[in-house]
């Protein structure tokens, strides 16, 4: 999988775009099915438009109600999966008595079907936690080709139509493949021609065009299965038109009695291209290219900032990283967009999923521990990491761990200076990850420099990463920015100390060792300098060697601290209620 986004890689290509960019000709409305044709509306003004007397509440049908899809006629290139299961969905005592919602979570990406980095990690944990608060939830997802058999073959076909995109007049299919799972359901959107490709993400030339498709399909599939939900909570850039669709298209269907929320889980990706671009594979209404919604730079549309603006909330994964998008240095350019828009803008901070990232129960890991068996066990989990990571067996040893995307964002640069510094006789590296060359082939330089004490693995492992949570002493992630970072939980999660800079959710998350009042979670630096993170490498090396007593009390404390989606699930919920 590419270890980013395809953002990055897009800018160079804009111009091999152009062929694909046929003139804006005569832009239909929102398809065959119950899509309203386009109508003008003003750009909600915000915070003003918070101000707006809410809707009621819009009680949700159940899904039960979606039936009548399953009786269209087979789709056109619709894997043939009429007979197969669909897993039963336990029904979850819900875990507290606030009123009922009904949530569209729309996302480019979900574990275990489809995962890059931590998007996909909380596309499936939060619905699921959600169920535990009175929700309804489904979860729509792009049905990619690379989504393993073993869960495409599960699938469900519900329903297929035509739907019209963009100034190309034709019709495009969308299938609705679905899948229920642990109280949740997934509803795949088909269609081979956007979703064919090896890997989510390839290049912004063709993956403006696919999420474009994506947002307006998701809509319409909504549309087309009769479930109005009160709430549609879109992620990240990919999804971000969703709420401007909703908002112009999709004005006078059912649909656009929901509110809409838009998470930001990294404002380094935002969908820009040039207007003519995405006018054409949009066909948005040319009134929503202006400064105050789409366009930037008079040249660009960016799909980020659209969604910001129709959205009737935006949240983003950390309280910090909220704070932080406001100003020039982390705002990615759109910082005074952000503040505008501050009044709607909130954050909360992600969890980790408790059945996942268990050490008591990971089937990954060789010998399972709690935090009463934590030390011993570490120890032995420590000597078959060790053993098969080719590195020199010995349990008195610190192992330091890194698992990450290889890419700028994760502060590698710092972590490549001072290598040499950080190996000595007592000390080991293991690093995970995969991405930038640049990365990776200084990490595999620093193996055969250290061998038998540093070990690159440059591969995405899912079972080798929870091997390496519970084997390591400490976990790196100095990130130059880190709007929440789920490795930092998991690791606390598994007892193992992590070593972090101060941003974003690192800094709302592991709290600094004091060591006079022997209290915090883990090691921290502020400025980002290769000498601040090689000082709190080093306080973590005194820590263990000279203070092993305290070092293990804090194992414990870590292992106790609640990194569960369960406060936090709580807090959107409180977010779905205030916006109904
Ligand atoms: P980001 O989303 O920016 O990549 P996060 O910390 O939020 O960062 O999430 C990263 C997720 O991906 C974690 O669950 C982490 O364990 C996992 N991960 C990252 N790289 C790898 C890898 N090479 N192999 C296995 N899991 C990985
Ligand atoms: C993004 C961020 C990461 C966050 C994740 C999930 O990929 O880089 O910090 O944890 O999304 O929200």
């Amino acid at each position: 999988m590419p270890a980013d986004k395809s953002e990055k890689t897009a800018a160079v290509k804009k111009t091999a775009a152009e062929p694909k960019t046929a003139p804006v000709k005569n832009v239909k409305a929102a398809a065959e099915t119950k899509a309203a044709p386009a109508k003008k509306t003003k750009v909600p003004a915000e915070p003003k438009a918070e101000a707006e007397k809410k809707p009621k509440a819009v009680k949700a049908k159940k899904t039960e109600t979606v039936k009548k899809a399953a009786a269209e006629a087979a789709p056109v290139g619709a894997v043939p999966v009429e007979s197969a299961p669909v897993e039963a969905a336990p029904v979850e005592e819900p875990a507290e008595t606030t009123p009922r919602r009904s949530v569209a979570f729309i996302g480019s990406e979900c574990y275990p079907f489809v995962k890059t980095g931590g998007l996909g990690d909380v596309m499936y944990a939060l619905p699921k936690a959600l169920v535990k608060h009175n929700c309804d939830v489904k979860v729509i997802l792009p049905r990619y080709r690379c989504i393993p058999w073993e869960y495409q073959q599960k699938m469900v076909y519900r329903g297929a139509f035509g739907m019209d995109l963009c100034a190309d007049g034709r019709s495009y299919y969308v299938g609705i493949m679905e899948y229920v799972w642990d109280g949740v359901v997934y509803d795949f959107i088909d269609n081979e021609e956007f979703f064919n490709s090896g890997n989510p993400y390839t290049n912004l030339v063709d993956d403006i065009p696919k999420y474009c498709y994506f947002a307006k399909a998701a809509l319409a599939a909504l549309n087309y299965m009769d479930w109005i939900p009160d709430i549609i909570h879109c992620h990240d850039w990919q999804a971000a038109l969703v709420p401007v669709y909703l908002r112009t298209l999709f004005d006078n269907t059912k649909l656009s009695r929901a509110r809409t929320i838009l998470t930001i889980h990294n404002l380094k990706f935002q969908g820009v291209y040039n207007i003519p671009t995405i006018k054409y594979w949009s066909g948005l209404p040319d009134y929503v290219f202006n400064k105050d919604a789409l366009t930037v730079n008079w040249v660009d549309a960016n799909m980020l900032k659209g969604g910001l603006t129709y959205s009737n909330a935006i949240t983003t994964v950390s309280p910090t990283y909220a704070w932080e998008i406001q100003t020039p240095a982390y705002g990615e350019n759109l910082d005074p967009h952000l503040r505008y828009h501050a009044g709607k803008l909130r954050g909360i901070v992600n969890g980790i999923d408790y059945d996942i990232w268990n050490p008591q129960t990971d089937k990954n890991v060789p010998h399972n521990y709690g935090a009463d068996d934590v030390l011993e066990k570490k120890k032995a989990n420590k000597r078959a990491l060790q053993e098969e990571l080719g590195l020199q067996v010995d349990d008195g040893k610190l192992v330091i761990g890194l698992i990450s995307r290889l890419t700028d964002q994760k502060g590698l640069d710092l972590v490549n200076a001072i290598m040499p510094q950080i190996v000595d006789e007592y000390t080991q590296v293991v690093i995970l990850g995969t991405g930038d060359p640049m990365y990776e082939n200084s990490f595999r330089y620093y193996e055969n420099a250290y061998r038998g004490s540093v070990c690159s693995c440059i591969m995405y492992d899912e079972a080798r990463s929870h091997r390496i949570y519970a084997g390591a002493d400490a976990l790196l992630v100095p990130s130059r920015f880190e709007p929440c970072g789920l490795t930092q939980l998991n690791a606390m999660r598994y007892g193992t100390i992590p070593i972090v800079r101060e941003t974003g959710g690192l800094k709302d998350t592991v709290e600094p060792y004091n060591m006079f009042t022997n209290t915090g979670n883990g090691f921290t630096f502020d400025r980002y300098d290769a000498g601040l993170l090689l000082d709190a490498i080093n306080r973590a090396k005194t820590l263990y060697f000279e203070n092993r007593w305290c070092w293990d009390e804090m194992v414990r404390r870590d292992m106790d601290k609640d990194v569960s989606w369960d406060s936090s699930a709580a807090q959107y919920k409180e977010l779905y209620l205030q916006l109904t």
